[in-house]
């Protein structure tokens, strides 16, 4: 069975925050920023809207774009790290606001990776034969849990949310291959802190995590697949740093027009970063059916996921 991404939808929070904000309470500049990391602005959520709000938004968008209603769903499974309570869950709560009847949800943590993880976990049900239609989200509201007084982290999150619905698609499309990994050791390099409820981050061990996890995960994705680098039409990296993500891209033989860059307008959201870059290549007619795309994210954990996928219901 081939099994893929049958609709798609993403949201960001309408409030755009630039880099000259953080100038006015933080030793830092728009030219550092832009320079270090890429980042232009990002988008950040207000009281008003928690992280199942942004959730539903990109859920209502998938479940149309697959031209289903929301009880032909039969799985949620929600990756964040930003849910409003340990439980009930995001896709608890999910869940609830669609309406969607006694299904299956539930929220699952892999940092910045949880869209790969959640995505692969539904292919798993699917092909089974036991599940047809998962809402797979990736979500997070990074803004409540950045530490606005660290100049290195609070420049670089900001919140977002997309949403994939994965079912059997047809022949030759759909998940091509994947890897997905984790390395326990690396835990101390990012985590949140309990102390405070903020992020802690050694930026350059995660720097360097990252640089060789995403050329490595991409490439063993690509072969996997049985495909060359040169078969690959947009690469996908999670959008944490624009020099992390030209490396990544360096590494597995991409030429630049080739990667898609969402992060000047987003920043890093983790579980929602992939998603949001999809969401943008869609709107931009820069993703059609039969693409072939690779998607890698990493992130806390440390935690790791590359998947090839081909692109069509
Ligand atoms: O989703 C996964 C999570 N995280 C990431 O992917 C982030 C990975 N790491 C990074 O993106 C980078 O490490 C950063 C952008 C956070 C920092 O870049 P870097 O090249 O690793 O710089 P650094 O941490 O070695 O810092 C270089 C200098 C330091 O000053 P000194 O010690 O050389 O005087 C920092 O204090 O840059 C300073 N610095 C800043 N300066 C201006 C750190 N943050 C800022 C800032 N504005 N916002």
């Amino acid at each position: 069975m081939n099994v893929g991404i049958k609709g798609f939808g993403a949201y960001a929070p309408e409030n755009v925050v630039d880099n000259a904000y953080f100038e006015s309470f933080l030793e830092t500049s728009d030219e550092w920023i832009s320079k270090m990391t890429g980042i232009k602005e990002r988008r950040w959520a207000g009281e008003d809207e928690d992280t199942t709000d942004l959730a539903y938004k990109a859920s209502v968008k998938a479940i149309e774009d697959a031209g289903i209603e929301a009880n032909d769903i039969d799985m949620i499974i929600v990756a964040t790290s930003t849910g409003e309570y340990p439980f009930p869950t995001v896709g608890n709560m999910l869940q609830n606001r669609l309406g969607i009847s006694k299904v299956a949800s539930m929220d699952q943590l892999a940092a910045c990776s949880g869209f790969m993880y959640g995505l692969i976990n539904a292919k798993q049900f699917v092909q089974s034969g036991d599940y047809k239609n998962i809402l797979v989200v990736g979500v997070d509201k990074l803004s409540k849990i950045t530490d606005m007084t660290d100049r290195s982290t609070a420049i670089l999150f900001g919140d977002g949310a997309g949403a994939a619905v994965v079912s059997e698609v047809s022949e030759g499309r759909g998940i091509l291959s994947y890897e997905l990994g984790s390395d326990g050791s690396g835990g101390e390099y990012l985590y949140l802190n309990p102390d405070n409820g903020k992020i802690f981050m050694n930026g350059r061990e995660v720097f360097k995590f990252a640089v060789r996890i995403m050329g490595e995960a991409s490439n063993r994705a690509v072969e996997k697949a049985g495909l060359q680098s040169e078969d690959v039409d947009m690469f996908i990296p999670h959008q944490a740093n624009i020099r992390i993500m030209e490396s990544a891209r360096e590494r597995l033989g991409i030429p630049k027009e080739k990667m898609s860059v969402s992060v000047d307008k987003f920043g890093n959201t983790s579980a929602a970063s992939i998603p949001l870059s999809i969401a943008q290549e869609l709107e931009n007619n820069r993703i059609k059916d039969d693409d072939v795309l690779v998607f890698v994210g990493f992130g806390g954990g440390l935690t790791w996921g590359a998947i090839t996928l081909k692109w069509g219901k």
